[in-house]
């Protein structure tokens, strides 16, 4: 079960992404039109329609499966009807991977996908206090991004160039919407041992949603 929507859930991500893609790169080749008509949609549009459908992805596998299953990392959970637990370990446990798992398991078939396509198109969840040492902010742009969303807990947009690529990226917050964000988080043993001194609390910036479109230049 959970097998089959891990992949009806990827093949869907990918296409979509795909699809979004595919738009940036007929804004930036698309200089035929008149100049009084709409010629495709705008880097900043297409990031946010892919990160509506990542949060909705997320949203809906954390309500419609994660609280459905009784234990959430050895713990009871109320509402719960599934003799299941959704656990970092869940490889090793027969568990199910907690959400922010889902995501990376989610981002990383998207990138082979595109990379299929021949394309660079990525996305990952990052944070300055990351438990997963891969989603550290890994370079300049990350870096300052995620300083900024910090500070005004808004999306932070712009073009990067990376190699001899350029990319419009964007990033958006992460938000503690939940006491489990906070709880989990903050009594981690990683996020213990690194960061003592950092104590989430509910509606803090706990990290972002990195978006990178892979645009042409013309
Ligand atoms: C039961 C524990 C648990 C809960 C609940 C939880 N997380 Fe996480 N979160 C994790 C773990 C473990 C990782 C690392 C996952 C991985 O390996 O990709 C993670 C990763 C993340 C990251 C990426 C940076 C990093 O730490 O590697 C962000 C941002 C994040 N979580 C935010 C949230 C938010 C916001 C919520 C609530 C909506 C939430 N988390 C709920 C355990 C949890």
């Amino acid at each position: 079960m959970s097998y089959l929507l891990r992949q009806i859930k990827a093949k869907t991500l990918a296409l979509i992404s795909l699809a979004a893609i595919i738009c940036v790169t007929a804004i930036a080749c698309g200089g035929g039109a008149s100049s009084d008509q709409a010629v495709g949609i705008p880097p900043e549009v297409v990031a946010d329609y892919v990160h509506t459908t990542l949060a909705a992805d997320r949203t809906a596998y954390t309500k419609h499966v994660v609280n459905r299953a009784k234990t959430l990392e050895g713990k009871e959970k109320d509402k719960g009807v599934l003799e299941i637990e959704a656990t970092e370990g869940w490889e090793n446990t027969d568990g199910i991977p907690l959400p922010a798992q889902m995501f990376r398991l989610g981002s990383e078939i998207a990138t082979d996908y595109a990379a299929d396509a021949g394309l660079s198109f990525s996305y990952n969840l990052i944070s300055t206090w990351n438990l997963n040492d891969s989603q550290a902010p890994k370079n300049e742009f990350e870096k300052k991004a995620m300083e900024a969303v910090i500070e005004t807990g808004e999306p932070y947009k712009d073009y990067q160039e990376v190699g001899d690529k350029t990319y419009f990226s964007a990033l958006y917050p992460d938000i503690a919407v939940a006491e489990a964000c906070v709880t989990c988080h903050n009594t981690h043993p990683i996020h213990l041992e690194r960061y003592p001194d950092k104590v989430f609390e509910m509606g803090d910036v706990m990290g972002g949603v990195m978006i990178n479109l892979p645009i042409e230049k013309t």
